[in-house]
């Protein structure tokens, strides 16, 4: 061989099979690089001069087989020609692993990723570790773009375009068994036998994977342009084309080259090389880094929790523990009485089964959520989470009575989403181990956590909560103990500018509208009927005196009435089995003109300000923390990442014009000027 590979080691057995191990030497995992291509290659080049009886790919890592491409080279991507040079260095890579002389299989375990599953399709065979740790997938839509090293080609062939679509459009992974049944897969089997397995398939090879007849006609040009507008009407239920133009790129180079392989792998290559130089993939990369950075600072302890004893089992308790007794921990959940510890058991429940779904499965999570109204399992507990009612005496008086019983090591936490801790502090003999664990309802779905670092708090003990809430598979955000924190704060201001616009009479669907259009997940005015107009009321007064909001008097009416929104049935609108019933507005009723940038545009301002006064570390926190807890739309790349594209004096000036026409709520923070 005429280089010296170092991530890849190839060992040929006694059989004559030849087993490539991928190993990369920088990393803990493997993703495809610039190098690993160029390594890989040159060991292809040897194989094809000697051909062996067959070859396994395995991975030497113990988390999985490979993540996929190397997200860092897309980042910054120079220009269109470099990024299409690199696609179709891969391309050229898994097109002479396919044309090898003799049989091939990729030997899977833990994920398979991107990249990492284009590689295992340009094999013959495919066989999986039959564990929970296996996923495999094609999940690059997630960052703006779609398979490029011919796996959008491969796997429209091998299992049709509906189930290839379906794959590649969602995004979803699947388990071995999952994919087997889809025909992904040959066979999934336990660790044990994997190697012998492989090593029989290649000794005896069996006709690879073919689709079934009806799988295979979705291929045929005929009824590509009636299925490929089903497809696209199916996307665009979840995504629109100028705001993720990946998926609908990805069906067009079907629709149009299925046909014909060489014209399809170089329209997904040229498509590929658009979409990542456009700015929904570099917004979208950018925020894949930005997560990680969050996982990062979990790994600055390691997480020392076992036992969690949750206190306070209403909305947020209850779902907290559920949620933690999901994640493996012990939990032991205490409230006033069994009574109001009962319902949270009702929905931990239903959670446990929605997802672990195997009864033996569902039956252990269920034995690690101990019900503990007297509390008697406090002195075991590794941390307490308080979530009681956002009452700063009730808080104060219970944190006097458990503190006593407390291990000296245990990690207290309150679910606070008010009340500064510096307040709640001082009644403690140990006010350091005090710390903010701020989660969003729905906790099973809301992935960010705030962790709130008051002026008490120590060093060691937000550490230890960041891995704690790494654990438990949440994303932790360190943020000051100020009033709403960051995520209430920057929202806020834009939910009751909205309340203000449908209190003019502008109606309700169309601002929800035009934010969903913006590219937020859901309109601000059933956001608030979702998240309760109560506690709206509630976070709007607490942060209207901190910061001078005016709450508009119609969220106090509606409050007053009893119309709470989604949980009471009414709210701004009438929601009915859990959906709100949207009326069709008038067809001359337009919004008015400058709408949705007064929403915007305060929470833009409240952003700067946030960032001004440090509630956050830098901008890149502000922006993933809003769009990892609001959903705030992350082609965008958040609030800070958006100003910067409108240009930051542009906002600004347009602040200072609304200020002018709306009044001073709209004045530009000091933090423009920064
Ligand atoms: P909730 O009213 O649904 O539940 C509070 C529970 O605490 C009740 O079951 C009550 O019986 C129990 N409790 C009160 N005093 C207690 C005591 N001394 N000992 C044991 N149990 C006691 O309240 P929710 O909405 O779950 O809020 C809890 C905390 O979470 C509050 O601090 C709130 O600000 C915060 N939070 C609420 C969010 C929400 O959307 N509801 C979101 C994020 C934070």
């Amino acid at each position: 061989m005429n280089s010296s590979p170092q991530d890849w080691k190839l060992d040929i057995d006694a059989e004559g099979i030849a087993w490539l191990k991928f190993d990369k030497q920088d990393g803990g995992t493997n993703v495809l690089s610039e190098s690993v291509l160029e390594q890989f290659v040159a060991i292809l080049t040897h194989l094809e001069q000697q051909p062996p009886q067959g070859l396994v790919i395995f991975s030497g890592k113990t988390n999985g087989f490979i993540a996929g491409a190397d997200v860092r080279a897309f980042s910054p991507m120079p220009s269109r020609e470099n990024a299409l040079a690199l696609i179709n260095r891969g391309q050229r890579a898994f097109d002479r692993l396919e044309a090898l002389p003799f049989p091939t299989l990729a030997m899977i375990h833990g994920f398979c990723l991107g990249g990492g599953l284009e590689l295992a399709l340009a094999c013959d065979y495919r066989i999986a570790q039959d564990d929970d740790s296996t996923r495999l997938g094609l999940p690059e839509v997630r960052l703006g773009i779609h398979p490029g090293f011919g796996g959008s080609v491969r796997c429209v062939h091998l299992l049709g375009a509906l189930k290839a679509m379906d794959l590649m459009l969602t995004g979803r992974t699947l388990a071995a068994r999952q994919a087997v049944r889809l025909g992904l897969v040959d066979y999934a089997v336990p660790a044990r036998q994997l190697r012998d397995a492989a090593k029989s398939m290649l000794l005896k090879p069996p006709a690879p994977h073919q689709p079934g007849r009806w799988d295979s006609l979705t291929n045929h040009r005929l009824l590509r342009p009636l299925l490929a507008p089903i497809l696209k009407r199916k996307v665009r239920a979840h995504a629109r084309p100028d705001h993720y133009p990946a998926p609908y790129k990805l069906i067009d180079v079907w629709e149009r080259y299925a046909d014909d392989r060489r014209r399809m792998l170089d329209a997904e290559a040229g498509s590929v090389a658009s979409l990542i130089t456009g700015s929904t993939a570099q917004n979208l990369v950018r925020v894949f880094f930005l997560q990680e950075r969050l996982k990062g600072l979990a790994r600055a302890a390691d997480n020392k929790v076992k036992h969690v004893h949750v206190i306070g089992a209403g909305v947020m308790g209850g779902d907290i523990a559920a949620w933690c007794a999901l994640s493996g921990f012990t939990v032991t959940l205490q409230d006033q009485s069994p009574e109001r510890i009962a319902p949270a058991m009702g929905r931990a429940a239903k959670l446990f089964k929605k997802r672990l779904k195997i009864p033996y499965r569902v039956t252990a999570a269920w034995d690690r959520l101990i019900p503990d109204h007297q509390g008697r399992y406090i002195e075991r507990a590794d941390i307490v989470i308080e979530a009681i009612f956002e009452d700063k005496e009730v808080k104060q008086k219970l944190y006097r009575d458990i503190e006593p019983r407390l291990r000296p090591d245990a990690l207290l936490a309150t679910n606070t989403s008010s009340i500064p801790l510096e307040e709640l502090a001082p009644v403690l003999q140990h006010p350091e181990r005090l710390v903010g664990l701020h989660f969003f309802n729905p906790v099973a779905k809301m992935q960010l956590v705030e962790i709130v670092h008051g002026k008490q708090t120590s060093e060691l003990v937000m550490q230890q909560t960041q891995a704690f809430t790494r654990a438990i598979d949440r994303l932790p955000l360190p943020v000051t103990s100020t009033p709403g924190f960051l995520v209430n704060r920057v929202l806020m201001p834009y939910l009751l500018e909205a309340v203000a616009l449908e209190t003019e009479g502008v109606p309700a669907v169309l601002i929800d509208r035009a934010a969903v259009e913006f590219g937020m997940p859901m309109g601000p005015i059933e956001l608030a009927d979702t998240v309760g107009l109560d506690v709206c009321l509630h976070v709007a007064g607490i942060l209207g005196s901190a910061l001078g909001l005016e709450v508009p008097e119609r969220l106090e009416e509606l409050v007053s009435e009893g119309c709470l929104g989604s949980k009471s049935g009414s709210g701004f609108y009438t929601w009915r089995k859990g959906k709100p019933v949207k009326p069709r507005p008038d067809a001359n009723r337009k919004l008015p003109a400058d709408a949705l940038d007064r929403m915007m545009m305060r929470l833009f301002n409240e952003a700067q300000a946030c960032l001004r006064e440090g509630v956050v570390s830098d901008a890149d926190l502000l922006d993933v923390g809003m769009i990892f807890a609001t959903g705030f739309a992350p082609f965008r790349g958040g609030p800070l990442q958006h100003i910067a594209t409108l240009g930051k004096e542009a906002t600004r000036q347009r602040l200072a014009e609304l200020a002018a026409r709306y009044g001073e709520r709209f004045t530009p923070d000091q933090g423009w000027n920064d």
